[in-house]
């Protein structure tokens, strides 16, 4: 699908025909698609979906079984020296070695990409944004398993990459640390840096991406940008309470969302649920309201709805 695109000269990462099984398990099925220069992306899907198993391939750090990735043009394994230095993986396992102090790995890891003295100022700036300057002699064994991860991020950036890939960076990291992260990464992004990210926080990937591709099962379910995405299902949903705790008609019940503290969520699809429809099955019935407004869908329920896991009921119950 690729090779002979227009614009060939636009593409950080060209994903092109992955497959990966590990035994039985076919982790990746046929992947095929381009990551624009310059864009936020974002890598969505449920677990075992088979995201950090592209990851992983694209960081050269497992072998695909067939297809390959080209890197701002340059091929991942023919050409993996150039490939592995334009890109900067966070990968999703925290990996280090335990005695090295977070300094030292740092710099450790940019003479591995061939950066002297020269880097240390930006090493420092590093330590600086990701809030570990007080750790910088800290061995890594001594520090939480989010400031682990901080320093997984910096190692990752040591060598200014064009490309970032970011696995589920955001997982066991507190909130003032994500704020800091893509607020750094957002800055990072605007001077043109690509950025892809996974993540199980959709709020986080529906603020930030400018693009999604959903995976499920090893394959890719749909990739658009993220307002196609959130407009792509028209259904909306109306919150009811009902009076005098009544209980909804016989018709309406097919409709129900979820339920949570005594209201009732209802989704509406756009073409055949009008509101007005509900407001008079529920004047038929002789019920009134005490409360009512009406939701559009997020990323969340547009991914349950794609992926179809409705065995994973959002942690609420359903009704937001
Ligand atoms: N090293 C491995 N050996 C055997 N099976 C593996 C290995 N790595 C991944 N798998 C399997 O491949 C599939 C995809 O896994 P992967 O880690 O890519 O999913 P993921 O989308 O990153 O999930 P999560 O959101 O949980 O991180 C899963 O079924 C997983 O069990
Ligand atoms: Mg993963």
């Amino acid at each position: 699908m690729n090779t002979c695109s227009p614009d060939a000269g636009n593409v950080a990462l060209r994903i092109d025909g992955l497959r990966k099984s590990y035994g039985k398990v076919q982790a990746l099925d046929g992947v095929s698609f381009d990551i624009r220069r310059g864009e936020f992306f974002g890598l969505l899907g449920p677990n075992g979906a088979g995201k950090s198993t592209l990851i992983n391939i694209i960081a050269s750090l497992v072998r695909a079984d067939q297809g390959s990735i080209g890197v701002l043009g340059h091929d991942t394994v023919r050409d993996w020296r150039s490939a592995r230095r334009l890109i900067g993986v966070v990968p999703q396992e925290l990996v280090f070695d335990p005695f090295f102090k977070v300094l030292d790995m740092l710099r450790i890891q940019a003479g591995y990409y061939g950066c002297g003295r020269e880097a240390w100022p930006w090493i420092d700036e590093l330590l600086s944004r990701l809030d570990l300057a007080d750790k910088r002699n800290s061995p890594m064994r001594a520090l939480s398993g989010g400031m682990k991860r901080r320093v997984l991020i910096a190692q990752a950036l040591v060598h200014r990459p064009p490309v970032v890939i970011l696995d589920e960076p955001t997982a066991g990291v507190d909130v003032e640390l994500r704020r800091t992260l893509w607020t750094f990464m957002n800055e990072l992004h605007a001077k043109g840096t690509t950025v892809v990210l996974t993540t199980h926080y959709l709020e986080e990937a529906q603020d930030l991406c400018e693009r999604i591709a959903i995976i499920d099962k090893g394959r890719v379910r749909v990739i658009e940008t993220t307002p196609q995405l959130l407009n792509r299902h028209p259904f909306r949903f109306l919150r009811l309470k009902l009076a005098n705790s009544g209980q909804l008609p016989e018709a309406l019940r097919p409709l129900v969302a979820g339920e949570k503290d005594g209201s009732i969520e209802l989704r509406l699809e756009r073409d055949k649920h009008p509101i007005s429809g509900v407001f008079a099955a529920l004047r038929a019935a002789g019920l009134d309201l005490e409360d009512v407004h009406t939701r559009e869908p997020d990323l969340e329920d547009i991914f349950i709805e794609l992926t179809h896991d409705h065995s994973r009921p959002a942690a609420n119950g359903g009704a937001r």
